[in-house]
């Protein structure tokens, strides 16, 4: 098939590879024409493993071309993905449909075949019934072109996996013809017995939501624990394991720290709860709230931890950080709980060194007056205190006994609960762990 994937960020990029992959006939688009001539190049714009090996097979394969014109997208496609981002909008909770209004513009006034538009970026409910509208009054071709919603679940440092073998399809149509359309599409996947669930749109695009929604809320749920832990004395570590073991709850997504960052969950509650707000439905959303504040606490009491650790100020204090991307395998540093902690210690005074293996260009862009180093080593030399905020698996393979020679005072707080303290405590560090007793 003919398809187009209009947004080539983390999603779309993966998922234009993705359907080339499959066999289809792929143009991606994009407005960012320096990243059109990088993918051209066959060049990952981002770090993502898997990423570059499935972009250059596909674009050798000839199935796979960049642009940068929505007339052409609209004139070369059967069926259209939208992957472009809905960021959290300035100054308020809602999400922000700027840029996926703006390819329904772009696009539609070219549409002079009939066509299926599929959404797959995360949305307000109510979005696929909107942009029909637009669709309709723009489009040459009419309510030909019609709109679905095919929410996307993939995950950063799995996209290309997530992609090619998801967990489940979720499509939500209006028509049996939009559907037999997604059926071809997806044709090989679903050979594979991938579950596939056919709904109404507004259904599609509440599946979505609810997803992240609920997974945002099993990390706070831990980490509210862990909290108590921390008050009480105990230790959230043993207690997740144990809870993990009843199956009804699984430990997946239950990992205690300093809680959940990145470009989706964050905002996608914040909007998931502006949207029940003008439902009329917040009362039942209002969980939300708490889910959010519980997570934005954990950075500071990470920080306090920190400063405890610390004698009470962080004032001129040599601080290695090690971290910078809001989860390992991504360079991605959009709301990292890593950087949030980093830039917070130098603003009360901390002299901070962030170390990270990929993000460092994005985490500089960002924060440009923190320092940065790639090289692990040095982020610990003359050290009071190395924290851990990022799980790469680079940190867990470090030697303590090694290390603790290069600092200048060998404490450490694990802030991830993915380090071996065991062995870092028997290497004569000083180590503090979120939600774990200290010892
Ligand atoms: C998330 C969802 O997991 C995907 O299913 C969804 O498609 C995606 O958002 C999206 O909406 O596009 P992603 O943002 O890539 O994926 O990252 P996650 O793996 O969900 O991690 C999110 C954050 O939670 C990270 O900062 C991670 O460190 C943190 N986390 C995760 C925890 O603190 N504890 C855990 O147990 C798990």
């Amino acid at each position: 098939m003919r398809i187009t994937v209009i947004g080539t960020g983390y999603l779309g990029a993966v998922h234009a590879a993705g359907m080339a992959e499959l066999g289809h006939d792929v143009l991606g688009v994009d407005v960012d024409a320096g990243k059109i001539d990088r993918l051209t190049q066959g060049v990952a714009p981002f770090y993502e493993p898997g990423f570059p090996e499935l972009l250059r097979a596909n674009l050798d394969a000839g199935r796979l071309r960049f642009s940068t014109s929505l007339k052409e997208a609209a004139e070369f496609g059967e069926v259209h993905f939208i992957c472009v981002g809905t960021p959290q909008r300035p100054g308020s909770t809602s999400a922000d449909m700027k840029f996926v209004d703006a390819v329904i513009e772009g696009m539609a006034p070219h549409l002079h075949q009939p066509c299926l538009i599929v959404g797959k970026s995360t949305v307000p409910v109510g979005t696929a019934h909107r942009l029909s509208s637009m669709v309709a009054q723009l489009a040459p071709v009419g309510e030909q072109a019609e709109v679905a919603w095919n929410p996307e679940f993939l995950r950063e440092g799995f996209a290309v996996n997530d992609t090619l073998h998801p967990d489940r399809l979720v499509v939500g149509v209006s028509s049996s013809e939009a559907e037999a359309t997604l059926r071809a599409v997806y044709d090989r996947i679903l050979e594979a017995g991938t579950p596939y669930i056919v709904t109404d749109v507004a259904t599609a695009e509440l599946v979505k939501v609810s997803a992240n929604a609920f997974l945002a809320t099993k990390i706070s749920f831990i980490n509210a624990i862990s909290e108590v832990c921390e008050a009480a004395g105990a230790d959230i570590i043993p207690l997740a394991k144990a809870l993990g073991h009843d199956a009804r709850i699984g430990n997946r997504f239950l990992a205690p720290g300093v809680g959940f960052g990145g470009g989706c969950l964050p905002k996608d509650i914040r909007a998931f709860l502006a949207r029940a707000e003008e439902l009329g439905v917040d009362e039942s959303l209002a969980f939300l709230k708490n889910i959010d504040a519980i997570n934005v606490n954990r950075r500071r009491s990470a920080l306090t931890l920190a400063r405890g650790m610390l004698g009470g100020s962080l004032s001129n204090k040599r601080i290695a950080v090690l971290g910078a991307a809001f989860k390992p395998n991504s360079d991605d540093v959009r709301d990292s709980p890593a950087l949030s902690v980093a830039n917070a210690l130098q603003v009360q005074g901390a002299d901070v060194r962030v170390h990270d293996p990929e993000a460092i260009e994005n985490a500089r862009a960002a924060y440009p007056l923190l320092n940065y180093t790639t090289d692990v080593q040095k982020t610990f030399e003359g050290s009071e205190l190395v924290i851990h905020l990022t799980e790469w698996q680079e940190y867990r393979d470090l030697d303590p006994l090694h290390l603790s020679a290069l600092v200048s005072a060998p404490h450490i707080l694990d802030a991830r609960n993915t380090l071996d303290i065991d062995l870092w405590r028997s290497a004569g560090w000083t180590v503090r762990a979120m939600g774990r007793p200290a010892r």
